[in-house]
């Protein structure tokens, strides 16, 4: 028990705990738990940092080696990306969400099935593939669930849009892949719809991840709802 819970009653909690100094303490020594963590974990840790936040990142540095590069935008808690990394050792997995708490996640996960071929980074999913990652260097997008903002004031917030296409085609190799899915399914309609009208893509079959692939939303939502899926490669 600390010096201020003997001088403050039960009583007065609400009144200590409301108090800013309190609150500020109280996050700070949450906070600190995980940054220990991470320090401690530092030279083993999957995540990776680029150089600089404006440019395009050395990417394959990373990794280490020539393998193709597929990208997990929004991995979630990555049930997908730690299940096809490893029935895919030839080729090397990079797995992007904004959710900290997720990516820490995964990040141990993978360090504890010894997963070399997995690289992580939090980051936004646009600023990721519109600034971070180089030119022609993606074989494949992974693109499952990603948040349908469904309210028309949010619409705005959506990944798909034509800015978030012309990343995909920056960044993709000739031929690269793109592999979306969704529950959403008016989400779904606009997706299609805006990649038809796009020159630069042709659709393909869709992509069916296999049973221990799915995602946790992907879980969840099948036999619910009808699950959306659009396949498309850059011509
Ligand atoms: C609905 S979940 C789907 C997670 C996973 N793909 C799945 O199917 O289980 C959406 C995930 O994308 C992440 N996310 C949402 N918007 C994002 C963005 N703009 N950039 C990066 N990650 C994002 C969220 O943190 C969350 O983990």
């Amino acid at each position: 028990m600390t010096l201020n819970r003997l001088i403050i009653p039960p009583w007065r909690d609400h009144w200590f705990k409301s108090n800013p100094c309190y609150q500020f303490q109280a996050r700070w020594k949450f906070h600190r738990a995980f940054l220990w963590r991470d320090f401690m974990s530092i030279e083993t840790s999957l995540r990776i940092f680029p150089p600089d936040w404006t440019q395009p990142m050395p990417l394959r540095d990373f990794f280490g080696n020539d393998q193709p590069i597929e990208v997990d935008l929004g991995c979630g808690k990555g049930r997908f990306l730690l299940a096809h990394a490893t029935a895919h050792p030839n080729v090397n997995f990079f797995g992007v969400d904004r959710m900290l708490r997720r990516i820490r996640k995964v990040d141990n996960k993978a360090r504890r099935q010894a997963l070399s071929n997995i690289r992580l980074m939090r980051m936004e999913a646009y600023y990721a593939t519109t600034y971070l990652l180089p030119p022609a260097s993606i074989a494949t997008y992974y693109i499952f669930f990603p948040d349908p903002w469904p309210k028309k004031r949010h619409h705005e917030h959506r990944l798909f849009n034509s800015r978030f296409m012309d990343a995909l085609h920056r960044t993709l190799t000739p031929g690269g892949g793109v592999h979306f899915a969704t529950d959403h399914l008016p989400y779904f309609a606009e997706v299609c719809a805006l990649i038809r009208a796009d020159r630069r893509f042709a659709e393909i079959p869709p992509f069916v991840p296999e049973p221990e692939e799915q995602t946790d939303f992907e879980r969840y939502y099948i036999g619910r709802t009808p699950i959306g899926r659009f396949s498309f490669r850059k011509t």
